[in-house]
This record gives structure tokens, sequence and C-alpha cells, in this order.
């Protein structure tokens, strides 16, 4: 027997359908509603009730603190893979055999290399530039460098697409880094795996000999696994639906990193480092901060705190923290900014209103620590996140277009004036 929906307007009653998913999450397929009821439409600001599609990718539960890729637990993941590996399931949908993996590695290594040209573009940012806005406007370059259309019925030139965009994204945004840096732009290293050379293309200068440091390489690994995908968030959204008027993958990716930058989303990894920076200077008075972060006519906000999705714990966090730990004993390096933030999970942890309003630390409340023990600047962290979420964004791009899904168009309802009617500037 089918489930249905039944909803009443005005006293008459509609049925829907009812879908269920894989892990038994609910839905109502609201896709008649307009035509049944003659215009009515569902409100729903910032879409917290709204799925927008079907996806096989992540299956995440805010409740109970679970996110899965293709059905591997996170945690595992973490563990036992590399970034890599796990782009390649997340974007194909299956982990790799040995040969696929070489494959796919080494057809990335081969489209690693930029068109020169593309510096002349980074000789037009100012140094001051913010690296995130660099790698949006560098992405969206490459559109102009490869002007073909996809053809997505095409397994071939779909596979190339992806493998080029894996190859080009970590360039431009390492050259991004040189830009503000002053220091002279680094190819790639094809001899390395794809983690070692992100660290080379940023760190090495051509007058010293670069040793990879394999605590380093090992802990961007993980940090960057554990921002593969994180299904229908903002730049995820943002890259599908640009991705759905047909616009091609590097233009749907280029407009996912703009989304990505603002400190609600994956700026605020940049926020919190700032943040805890700020609460040092000011005498290290975790209470203050708290306090104004409860103040509603203060706009402080504890960065780092809060998910849309989590209402319990964020699996990543935890699997951070701890990492973070590890990362600064192996390194020897003592970070005041962790005594804070570990002193300020405890203090809001406790504290009613974070409790109430099931305010957790997310994936952003530790990281930023980590990305500093490994050398990398406050201003490339949400870079670093780009770095990390690309392969989402593709999975999530290729699934919408291999779908046919329309083209994403919400509706509205209007508030505004009724008709008026025109009256010259001279009576006004
Ligand atoms: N500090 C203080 N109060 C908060 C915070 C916070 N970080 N987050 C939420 N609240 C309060 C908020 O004021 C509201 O209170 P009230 O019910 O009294 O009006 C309540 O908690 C619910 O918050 P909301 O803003 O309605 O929740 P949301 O789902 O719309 O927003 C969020 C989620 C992540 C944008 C928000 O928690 C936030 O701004 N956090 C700080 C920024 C941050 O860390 N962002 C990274 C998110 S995870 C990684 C990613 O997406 O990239």
């Amino acid at each position: 027997m089918s489930e249905k929906a039944i909803l009443e307007i005005d006293g008459k009653k509609f049925e829907f359908p009812i879908i269920r998913g894989t892990e038994n999450e609910v839905s109502i397929d609201i896709k008649s509603l307009r035509s049944a009821t003659g215009g009515v439409i569902t409100l729903d600001s910032g879409f917290k009730n709204t799925g927008s599609c079907k996806s096989a990718i992540t299956f995440l539960n805010g409740e109970e603190g679970v996110l899965r890729y293709r059905g591997y637990a996170i945690e595992d993941l973490a563990e036992n893979s590399n970034f890599l590996e796990v782009a390649y399931l997340i974007i194909f949908g299956n982990l790799p055999s040995k040969e696929q993996f070489v494959k796919f590695e080494n057809d990335i290594k081969s489209e690693s290399l930029l068109n020169e040209e593309i510096k002349n573009i980074i000789d037009g940012f100012p140094k001051v530039a913010h690296p995130m806005g660099m790698l949006s406007s560098l992405t969206s370059a490459l559109t102009a460098f490869n002007p073909v259309t996809v053809d997505i019925n095409s397994e071939k030139e779909l596979y190339h697409a992806v493998v080029k965009i894996l190859g080009k994204f970590p360039v431009l945004a390492a050259w991004a880094h040189s830009k503000n840096k002053g220091t002279p732009l680094n190819y790639s290293d094809n001899s390395l795996d794809y983690i070692s050379n992100i660290m080379q293309m940023l760190f090495r200068i051509p007058t010293e000999k670069y040793r990879l440091n394999p605590i380093t390489v090992e802990a961007l690994d993980k940090l960057l696994i554990l921002h593969e995908d994180h299904e229908q968030n903002c730049s995820t959204s943002t890259v599908r639906i640009v991705g759905s008027s047909e616009a091609g993958l590097f233009a749907s990716i280029s407009a996912g990193v703009s989304a990505l930058w603002g400190r609600l989303h994956g700026g605020a990894n940049q926020a919190v480092i700032e943040m805890l920076e700020q609460i040092e200077k000011d005498g290290g008075d975790v209470e203050k901060y708290i306090l104004k972060a409860k103040d509603k006519n203060d706009s402080f906000r504890l960065m780092g705190f809060g998910h849309r999705v989590y209402k319990n714990f964020d699996p990543r966090a935890r699997i951070i923290k701890s990492y973070a730990d590890e990362v600064l004993k192996d390194l020897n390096i003592n970070d005041p900014a962790l005594k804070i933030a570990k002193h300020l999970e405890e203090v809001a942890l406790k504290d009613e209103y974070f409790v109430s309003r099931k305010l957790y630390p997310n994936v952003d409340f530790y990281s930023g620590i980590i990305y500093r023990a490994l050398g990398i600047p406050s201003e490339m962290f949400t870079v670093m996140f780009a770095i990390g979420r690309l392969p989402g964004w593709i999975a999530q791009w290729r699934e919408m277009r291999l779908n046919h899904e329309p083209i994403g168009r919400p509706r509205q309802l209007y508030i505004g004036e009724n008709l008026r009617k025109y009256t010259s500037i001279n009576n006004r």
C-alpha cells in the first residue's frame, strides 16, 4: 500500500505521495501541489525543510551525528583511505580497484599544467586580494581556456572534465597563495601524490630544498577527506543550481567557491581562528565572549559553533579535535588557540543557551588550529576547504546532470505593492 500525506486547504483535501529514502528518511512529494491546488506553494525560508533532490552520494543524520560517503562511515574513511581514493568513491560511486586508482591519479597529474596565460590574470590582481576571490575568478577563467561544452551523455568527456578540474584547481589555489606572498608560482610535481604536491606548490621556494614532512602530509590528507562532501549545503546547492541551467562544470564550481567563502559557511574556519586570536589578545576571558554570543543585541556569534543539520554533534569536529591534539604533539607545537578553543567548548557545552539550541562545535571549530600548525596562513583556510570540497561539488554536479534534473527555479510569496499608477517625476 502506498503511503500518502493529506493536506487540507479551505476544506478541500489533497493527497501527496510519501517517498522514503534507503535510510528510511521520509519526504512528501509535492510535485503536483501547484497544479492540484490551483497555485498554492510552500514557503520555507533557508530551505530548512526542503529536499531539493534525490541523491545517492552522502548520508547525513544530524540527530545522531552520522556522516557517510556512498555508504562508508566518515570515521572509517578518515582512518584508512586517502583523499584521492575517497574522491573517486564520491564521484563514481565505488572505491577504485588498484588499476582504476593508478589511472585516475595519472590522468589527474597529466592535467596539472595550466595555460601560461593564466599568469596574466594573476598579474592583474592586487597583492591584497583575498585568495578565495582569486580562486573563484581563476576557476571561472578556466572556462575561457577550455571553451568546449562537455557532452554529458559521453562518459569519456565527463571523465575528462573531472580529471581536468581535479588537476588544475589545486594549482590555481597555490598560485593565489603565492600572489599574496609575492613568491614564485610553483608548478605541479607529478612525481608526488596529490596532497604532497599541494604542500610543495604552497611552500617550496626556489632557493631552498623543500623537504616534505610526512606528519603534515598525513594531517592534511585526513582533514581534506573530512571535507569532501556534505550533501546539500550552501555551496553544493549553488553548484547544482548553477549547473541546472546547463552551465558547465568549471563555471558551476567557481560559483560554489564564492558561496563557500561566506563566514556562515566555509569562511567560518578563518573567522574561528581570528576569534580565538582576539580572545587571547583580550586576556583569554572566555566567559566574556560566551556572554557576547548570547547577547541578542551583540552581533558577535561563537564562530565554529552550531549547524543547520547537526543537532547532537558534528562527527567531523570530533575527529578533528582529537587529531588537533595529535598533530600539535607530533609537530611539537604549543598553540594557545587550542587551549582557548577547548575552554570555550567546555563552557559553551554547559551553558543553557547553547544546550537548549543544540549548538555544538562544527567542522570549522578545530580545523584552523591544524591548518595553522601545518604553516597555512588563516586567509588560506577556506581555500583549503575548497580543495577538500571539490570532489563533492563534482560528484553532485555530475549526479544532477546525469539525472537530468530540471532547472532550479524556486517560487516566492509576493508581499509588495499592489498595482499602482505611474506618476510623472514632476508630480511626485
Ligand atoms: N553563536 C551564538 N548563537 C548561535 C550560533 C552561534 N554560533 N549559532 C546559532 N545560534 C543561535 C541563533 O541566534 C538562534 O537563536 P534564537 O533561536 O534565539 O533566535 C538559534 O541558535 C538557531 O540558529 P539559526 O541561525 O537559526 O540556525 P541556522 O541553522 O539558520 O544556522 C549556522 C546555522 C551554522 C549558520 C549558525 O549556527 C552559525 O551562524 N554558526 C556560526 C558560523 C559557523 O560556524 N558556520 C560554519 C557552519 S559548519 C561548516 C560549513 O557549513 O561550512
